[in-house]
Parts: structure tokens; sequence; C-alpha cells
């Protein structure tokens, strides 16, 4: 059986990966396939537990480095019970977030030595490494209007905003740039997608890009 393949989108807080991993889905099941969708931090019940205590507001003050060592202890749970059983059954997998929102938030922005995300990256991940990363890019006003609306809305329904989303435009102007140098030095496996574009335009572009690398020209 061929392994399947795996896909991460990342991109900063209202870039649109959740909506579009979902539509991801929807289209390989719509080509006969059952794609498991997960997500980051989180995916399994160790690593949504992690996600929990990381992204609680009330969760105290902690270096990079901890942080980074909390969210590789989930990954590697992830990537041993969820992704790799999942590739290796023939399944593709889609994960909303993965290592690189790791660089990104604690390289780029939180400071942690760059040698050492790559040691964990390569202790953890090692041959599950993303086949393709869709990279959704939007101005960081645009992300953050969107996510201020998500928040809203949760705020309505008597929820708190997570930490990540409690930081500003500068902040999210920054991942932005982390995310865009990962894509500029990985042209093989990541691609920018424009992000503002209505989201079924961004599904189109994601659509023509994963059906032209990885599919075989027979099932298209
Ligand atoms: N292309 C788009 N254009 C406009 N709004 C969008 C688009 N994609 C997603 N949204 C909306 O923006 C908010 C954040 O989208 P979401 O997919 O949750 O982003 P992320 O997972 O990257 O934080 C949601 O309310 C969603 O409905
Ligand atoms: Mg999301």
């Amino acid at each position: 059986m061929p392994s399947g393949r795996f896909i991460t989108f990342e991109g900063g807080e209202g870039s649109g990966k959740t909506t579009q991993a979902r539509l991801l889905g929807d289209a390989l099941r719509a080509r006969g396939l059952e794609p498991l969708l997960t997500r980051e931090p989180g995916g399994s019940p160790f690593a949504e537990q992690v996600r929990n205590l990381v992204l609680d507001p009330a969760t105290a003050q902690h270096s990079a480095l901890s942080e980074a060592l909390l969210f590789y202890a989930a990954r590697a749970d992830h990537v041993e019970k969820v992704i790799r059983p999942a590739l290796v059954s023939g399944r593709w997998v889609i994960s909303d977030r993965f290592s690189d929102s790791t660089r990104v938030y604690q390289v780029e922005v939180g400071g942690l030595p760059l040698d050492v995300f790559k040691a964990l990256e390569l202790i953890v991940v090692k041959l599950t490494y993303p086949d393709m990363t869709l990279i959704l890019d939007v101005p960081a006003e645009v992300g953050l209007t969107r996510a201020t609306t998500r928040r809203l809305a949760r705020a309505i329904a008597g929820e708190d905003a997570d930490a990540y989303e409690k930081r500003d435009l500068e902040f999210h102007e920054r991942l932005r740039q982390g995310f865009l140098a990962i894509a500029e030095a990985e042209p093989r496996r990541c691609k920018v997608i424009d992000g503002t574009q209505p989201p079924e335009k961004v599904a189109a572009e994601v659509w023509a890009y994963v059906e032209h690398r990885m599919l075989p020209p027979e099932t298209r």
C-alpha cells in the first residue's frame, strides 16, 4: 500500500488555516480518499492536554525553551500515535499547524536558538516531515481583525481568548515574516498562498497545487 501524504497548513492567527484544512479535506474526500484531519498544538489525547496548559492565559510565565520542550513532547506523541500510523496505513494527513509554527513562535519571535529547535525537530519529526506545507499569507491587520472577530464571538459565548491571540499587530507582522522566511528557505516543500482572497478562491489555489504536485495524472 502506498504511504499517505502529509500536508501541513501554516500561517498566523486568522490567516485561514482551519478553514482551508477543512476544505482540503472535503476536496480529498470528493476524490474518494479518507484524509485524517488533525491539529497542533494537540492532535492526540496527551498533546491536547499540553495544548490546554500552554494556551491557558493563567499558565505561569516560562521560557521559550520550556515552551518548545512542551510543544515537542506533545508533537512526539502526536506523531507516534496519530500521524505516523495514518501515513503508514496509506491515509493522507492534513495538520492545522506543525513544526514550522514552533520555529516561528519560539525561534523567530521567542528567541530560542535555531540549533536547539533543529535538534528537537530531528529527534521528534525525523522521517515524518511534511511532504507539503501551505503557508497562508495575510497582512498582520487582516489576520488580527479576523482573529479579533473570532475572539469577540468567543467572548459572547463566555470563553476566554487564548494566550497567543492576546498579542498585538507588531507580533503578527513578525510571525508573518517568520513564515515567509521558511517558505523562502524551503521552496520545494512550502507554497505561499495569498490568504486575503475569498475562502473558495484560496481553496481553489490550494487544490490546484495539491493536485498538480501530489495526485497521479490518472486520478485527477
Ligand atoms: N479567505 C477568507 N476571507 C475572509 N474570512 C476568512 C477567510 N478564511 C477564513 N476566514 C474567517 O476568518 C476567521 C479565521 O479563520 P480560521 O480559518 O479560523 O483561521 P486560522 O485557523 O488561521 O486562525 C474565521 O472567522 C473565518 O471564518
Ligand atoms: Mg485555526
